[in-house]
């Protein structure tokens, strides 16, 4: 762990490493530097890299972004119509039908295989942008056929099964996943983007999510479920306190269950993903610490934030690049091996967790000026 930077230049440098890396086009690369995301952006990824420009004086960046999203969402609204169509007249579309989870940076599903039907990046994104709209007085119809696109394929598709943030168990339906969806459209329920009709449909099946997860998607010790029906938690589970909002800060679910995602998975401000994760071995990722701290500040716990935080930036190498995990506490070191030789080092920089330092230290009120 390098000495403690001072945060406003980890700050900076993590703004400069966003800003290196956008493409022309606007679409933000999860990480060029690492051979399996190479030359791919994700709506997942993005809209929190969004979330983080658009909260440190980087408006700029993070409108780019989101006209990036609505020109390749543009291109999904027929098949979108045909989906719920199908859907509707009783026959469920294959796994290989629905949207890709991933775009290269022109915005072209690419040619190499991911993990492909992943909702949550869609109701991330429905979420970043109103967040990035309402932040900085732009008018959200800026966005509004991708708006529609997204609103629609989510409130039809919601309880689907598919693939989590993790890209696994396309069989589940994940909490987190359920989670982004809720988000997305919670904002649409009050878009001006939308027309009545829409914005009920997405207010209803919002309303839907919230009862399904609270019926069903708690574990018997009174915290959400990784997906519904098990009984370990995912660190990912926290944003569906912050900032998804299907929990208040501070709501019993809510509050059990960051205790669990800290009784499991929690060791020495670094978060790992969730107790079977094999991936590099299973380390701690900087953006789950900067997620379980953004949730303690909305909680009025301003000091564990901050000591997360501290951690997250403190994982900064000697260029102050943030990787996507780091190995000091890895849950499976035998699996390490295998995935350096499938894929080489771990991802870095990975943006989103420079995004998560942006965002949990504009959270704690350190926030750079306007560009
Ligand atoms: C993670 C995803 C992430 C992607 C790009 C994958 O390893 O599982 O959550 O979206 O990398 O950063």
């Amino acid at each position: 762990m390098n000495p403690k930077p001072d945060l406003r230049l980890a700050l900076t440098r993590s703004v400069e490493v966003i800003a290196a890396h956008q493409a022309d086009t606007g679409a933000y690369p999860a990480c060029e530097e690492f051979s399996a995301y190479h030359g791919y952006s994700w709506f997942r990824d993005g809209s929190f890299i969004a979330e983080g420009m658009s909260r440190q004086g980087q408006p700029g960046s993070a409108t780019a972004f989101h006209d990036w999203c609505s020109r390749v969402l543009g291109a999904y609204q027929n098949q979108v119509g045909e989906l719920v169509a199908q859907n509707r007249a009783g026959s469920t579309p294959a796994v290989s039908a629905m949207l890709p989870t991933r775009f290269d940076l022109e915005g072209q599903p690419g040619s190499d295989m991911w993990w492909d039907f992943q909702l949550d990046g869609y109701g991330s994104w429905l979420w970043a942008v109103h967040q990035h709209a309402a932040r900085h007085q732009l008018p959200p119809q800026r966005w509004s056929g991708a708006i529609q696109t997204a609103c629609d394929y989510l409130a039809e598709f919601w309880n689907t099964p598919c693939y989590d943030w993790w890209e696994e168990h396309v069989e589940q339906r994940h909490g987190s996943t359920l989670g982004a969806s809720y988000a997305g459209l919670s904002a649409c329920a009050e878009s001006p983007a939308l027309d009545a009709g829409r914005r009920d449909s997405a207010r209803q099946a919002a309303a839907q999510i919230r009862a399904t997860m609270l019926a069903e998607g708690t574990a018997p010790g009174g915290y959400l479920s990784k997906w519904i029906g098990a009984e370990t938690v995912d660190a990912s589970l926290a944003a569906c306190v912050v900032p998804f909002g299907v929990l208040a800060p501070g709501d019993p679910v809510a509050e059990a269950t960051l205790a669990k995602i800290e009784a499991d998975l929690l060791v020495g401000g670094g978060v790992h993903r969730f107790a079977a994760d094999v991936f590099f071995g299973g380390g701690q990722w900087p953006l789950l610490s900067c997620l379980l701290g953004w949730n303690h500040a909305r909680a009025g716990r301003r000091g564990k934030a901050a000591q997360l935080l501290d951690w997250a930036v403190s994982q900064a190498d000697f260029d102050g690049l943030v990787p996507e995990q780091v190995d000091g506490h890895l849950l499976h070191p035998e699996h390490k091996p295998e995935w350096v030789a499938k894929w080489g080092p771990v991802a870095k920089p990975l943006l989103w967790s420079h995004a998560m330092i942006l965002i949990l230290a504009a959270e704690l009120g350190t926030i750079l000026e306007n560009k």
